[in-house]
């Protein structure tokens, strides 16, 4: 695709914002800097863009405790030396400690978070975090327009996610009517009956509609938003069909747009000889023997990504057939995330108590039904592990997209694998037809599907291999951003107006 065309018909140039930065800076007491990757696939996938696309992002930047280092040093120019691509200007926010538990972990993970993935039982009450969410918004919508200030004509502003909700409205009102102003939102909109529960519900309604265009994941949550705008306030014109809503004189546009992976680079990670290293060393020092057959599951540890539901699926799986016993291990990769959260915390720790019983039930001398492990692995190491799997696991309860999937069928298994995916993913409007469908609460049935995956001949598992293969190089990661920046240059020249497409 022609990104700069794109983004010059889109704008002048390109800001981005979002809560969470692509790489981490650490300043050691020596004056040394150490720089790390953070979990997650919008800030994995984004920088992928960026590094194509010269811009500012302007994040938190977590990380970095020590003032007398950060002062004066709120922009760096990332990627780190040595990296693949070009280099783009990374701006970071510093938050003070009551700003990042108001804002990050009550409103945003502990509010928002479980209200879109309609976990209403998980929402916690909210008091004075609504107020340092507001305030934290307001800093990144400062950001942003003096960035959008510092681009030469107007650029397109590009927001993700929940955190930044009240942004878009704050921003408009800083910057005016200049730059365009897109908004994805990477996680599932939920339906209004769900969203009606949303404590400020007007407010970050009302501040979401301040974007000119309004990007989900897939049209089910698109038609989530446009009902809960019209349902939930009073004076907005939403035309469903045409995926608009008019409000305080403004026309935003909703539109949706199924997230990538960059297909063709986790292909070539998954052939490299650090892979084909790593798969080799990963059986050797986990146990694991050469010809037993592996399924994998790679997640954040967010309870949103039914592993213990995938835990109780594969007892029972070895539970009632006993010719997987010794013949299949189950590899289980977690992200440690939002730790310091009680639901998180407690997630991992039930995590891993299904583990242990499953692997006390059956494990024998030597033979281990569950790997599992927290550590850090790299990029090739994890393609490999895709490569050496039979099936690939994805099987969250709600969830906006979910890469792995993508990256599962992108590293394109040796023997071609199966892809067993919950039908309450958003990647399953994309790729359920190819996979096995599972509902993660149904454990007799998700063990039934495991078994049938496994089972599959090889005729059949090619068959599904190849439209998954097929489906995921027709959308992604540079597909997704066209998709993105045409759907932005649409709103642009129809002057914040009518939708073109
Ligand atoms: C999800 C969200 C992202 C977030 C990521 C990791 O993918 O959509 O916005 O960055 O989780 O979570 P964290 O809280 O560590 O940023």
């Amino acid at each position: 695709a022609d990104f700069d065309r794109l983004l010059s018909a889109a704008g002048d140039g390109l800001v981005v914002a979002s809560n969470r930065q692509p790489y981490r800076h650490d300043y050691g007491d020596d004056g040394e800097v150490t720089v790390d990757r953070p979990a997650g696939g919008l800030t994995a996938g984004l920088d992928e863009v960026m590094r194509r696309v010269d811009g500012t992002w302007i994040a938190w930047g977590d990380g970095e405790a020590d003032a007398a280092v950060v002062d004066g040093d709120d922009t760096v120019a990332v990627p780190p030396d040595g990296d693949a691509g070009g280099t783009y200007t990374l701006r970071r926010l510093w938050l003070d400690g009551d700003e990042v538990q108001g804002y990050y972990y009550e409103l945003s993970n502990q509010v928002l978070w479980p209200l879109c993935h309609a976990a209403l039982a998980t929402v916690e009450s909210c008091g004075d975090a609504w107020a340092d969410y507001r305030r934290v918004n307001e800093q990144f919508a400062d950001a942003m327009a003096a960035a959008a200030t510092d681009a030469d004509g107007d650029p397109l502003v590009w927001l993700h996610d929940y955190h930044l909700a009240l942004a878009p409205r704050q921003l408009r009102e800083r910057a005016g009517a200049g730059p365009t102003l897109a908004h994805t939102w990477h996680i599932p909109w939920p339906s209004w009956d769900t969203f009606r529960a949303c404590p400020n519900r007007d407010a970050l309604l009302d501040g979401l509609l301040g974007n000119d265009l309004l990007v989900f994941h897939v049209p089910r949550y698109c038609e989530n938003f446009l009902r809960s705008a019209d349902r939930g306030l009073d004076g907005a014109a939403v035309d469903v069909d045409a995926g608009t809503v008019e409000y305080r004189g403004r026309t935003t546009t909703v539109r949706a747009a199924p997230m990538g992976v960059p297909a063709d680079r986790i292909r070539e990670q998954a052939g490299s000889a650090e892979a084909a290293g790593f798969r080799a060393a990963f059986r050797k020092n986990r146990g694991i023997d050469r010809d037993t057959r592996l399924a994998v599951g790679v997640d954040r540890l967010d309870y949103t990504k039914g592993v213990v539901q995938r835990l109780d699926a594969f007892e029972r799986l070895f539970a009632d057939n006993p010719r997987y016993r010794g013949e299949l291990t189950f590899v289980q990769i977690g992200t440690e995330s939002r730790s310091a959260i009680p639901a998180y915390a407690d997630y991992q720790e039930r995590v891993e108590a299904a583990v242990d019983r499953v692997n006390d039930r059956f494990a024998t001398d030597d033979w281990r039904p569950v790997v599992y492990t927290t550590d850090m692995i790299s990029n090739e190491g994890l393609a490999g592990l895709y490569r050496e799997a039979d099936l690939g696991v994805v099987s969250p309860v709600r969830d906006g997209m979910n890469l792995v999937a993508q990256e599962y069928v992108a590293a394109g298994a040796d023997d071609p694998g199966v892809l067993v995916l919950s039908d309450q993913a958003g990647v399953h409007d994309t790729l359920g037809e190819w996979a096995v469908s599972v509902r993660p609460h149904d454990t007799n049935g998700f063990a039934a599907a495991l078994d049938d995956a496994l089972s599959m001949p090889e005729r059949e598992r090619r068959r599904r291999a190849n439209a998954l293969a097929d489906g995921i190089e027709d959308d992604d990661l540079d597909s997704w951003l066209a998709d993105v920046l045409s759907a932005v240059a649409g709103v642009a020249s129809a002057d914040g107006g009518v939708p073109t497409r």
